[in-house]
């Protein structure tokens, strides 16, 4: 296969900034083919992790003394940068969550129980993840809603006409993840929410994936909410974000409750601080949140769309080399696809498979991915999968091809 310069580029660029690929497994270089899971850290990310808790450790929002202010300020700094990312209208309508999976669940105890009533329906896609599942299930036995699903072809898109027939004015939430996970189709956000909004539903976009792997615009696809899970950004663990339009945080009641989300508090009444405050109670991660803020950072200075399509010519190049081997099927083809290559081998186990590659220092994950409903609609208990980050190289992939193949001697 050629090589375009980019591919060429930014893995060799970025791949002295993560320190853990410099380590060893088994005794081999360490292969990371597992940033679906969560990504590797570049220094800069680190570097401010520990210049909080060294040099800047104080709480946020609290404190008249100076370190206070430093790390509110840096604290704080990191909204605005979120904010661009995603490109909202305003920073209030980022909310600081210790996860895209609390985001969610936010949306469906703090909106979705205040507002919706029995009977009125939910919509999801066969391809959610558990964290776009459950929470919505929760809700229906809570308040008596309905779960519909869209259903999805052998290639792992969405039927957007069978979509559109599950839509009416039952509708009241459309939650649908912007990435797969497990098999990284790209589903088509703006439109499917255009097709929701016809029917006055509200629509959510879990961003988990979305976040690392695609230019995100929050305004141009018009959703309500959308959520990110920022240690695939290449961000510490422990920090989520939730965008919400302004007008229905504002309507919405706390999710959670304590010091920080209040204006005033008596035994008698509590009145409640304005957004994103009110969605933000107790002490924050904010040593992770300073290191989002330089997570952001550092992918905006290589540049998303760069990294995008760095990734999809890598995509390219893992497909042809897994599809050559025998016995091996690539487990989600759809036509818009993100860095996420799952596949299974005939006669092998996936976990025995992900054994046999960490032997060889290569890491990817084996499993159902948090999707068991899409494992049954494909008919496998469970998938390998290799998934992309801006630091893969071609190189891992050969290495991938090269440790498949043997993986098949042994075990087939
Ligand atoms: N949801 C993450 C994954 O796909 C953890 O691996």
């Amino acid at each position: 296969m050629a090589h375009s310069p980019t591919i060429m580029n930014i893995g060799e660029k970025v791949r002295d900034d993560f320190p853990a690929l410099s380590r060893t497994i088994h005794g081999k270089p360490l292969i990371y083919l597992d940033s679906a899971a969560t990504a590797l850290k570049p220094k800069p990310v680190i570097e401010a992790t520990r210049a909080y808790y060294a040099e800047n450790s104080a709480n946020v929002h609290r404190g008249v003394h100076t370190l206070s202010q430093l790390a509110t300020d840096a604290f704080e700094s990191t909204r605005e940068k979120v904010r661009a990312f995603v490109n909202a209208r305003e920073e209030a309508e980022i909310i600081f969550t210790k996860g895209c999976t609390e985001a969610i669940n936010l949306v469906a105890q703090s909106y979705a129980r205040t507002f919706l009533k029995a009977g009125d329906e939910i919509v999801i896609t066969t391809m959610e993840h558990h964290s776009n599942i459950v929470p919505w299930q929760i809700l229906c036995e809570q308040i008596g809603t309905v779960l519909r699903v869209a259903p999805i072809n052998d290639d792992g898109e969405v039927i957007l006409e069978e979509y559109e027939q599950l839509l009416s004015e039952k509708t009241k939430i459309v939650a649908l993840v912007h990435i797969s996970n497990s098999i990284g189709t790209i589903n088509p956000a703006k439109q499917m929410i255009a097709m929701a909004k016809k029917h006055g539903a509200i629509c959510l976009v879990d961003g988990a994936q979305g976040g690392p792997h695609l230019q995100i615009n929050v305004q141009d696809i018009d959703a309500d909410f959308y959520t990110l899970s920022c240690h695939k950004i290449y961000g510490p663990t422990g920090t989520g974000i939730l965008y919400g339009k302004r007008t229905l945080l504002e309507k919405m009641p706390p999710y959670q409750s304590g010091g920080s989300m209040i204006r005033t508090v008596s035994f008698e009444k509590t009145t409640y601080a304005e957004i994103p405050a009110k969605f933000e109670p107790g002490t924050p991660n904010i040593a992770g949140f300073i290191g989002l803020g330089a997570a952001i950072d550092y992918v905006q200075s290589i540049g998303k769309e760069a990294i995008a399509s760095y990734e999809h010519e890598l995509l390219a190049y893992g497909t042809q080399l897994l599809s050559d081997i025998p016995g091996l099927t690539i487990r989600g083809q759809a036509r818009e696809k993100a860095g996420i290559l799952a596949f299974t081998l005939e006669g092998v186990h996936p976990h025995d498979l992900g054994t046999v590659l960490d032997a060889e220092g290569i890491a990817i994950r084996a499993g159902h991915h948090c999707t068991m409903p899409l494992m049954k609609r494909m008919g496998v208990p469970a998938t390998a999968r290799a998934s992309l980050g801006m630091y893969t190289m071609k190189s891992d992939l050969d290495a991938l091809q090269r440790a498949v193949r043997k993986a098949k001697e042994i075990l087939g």
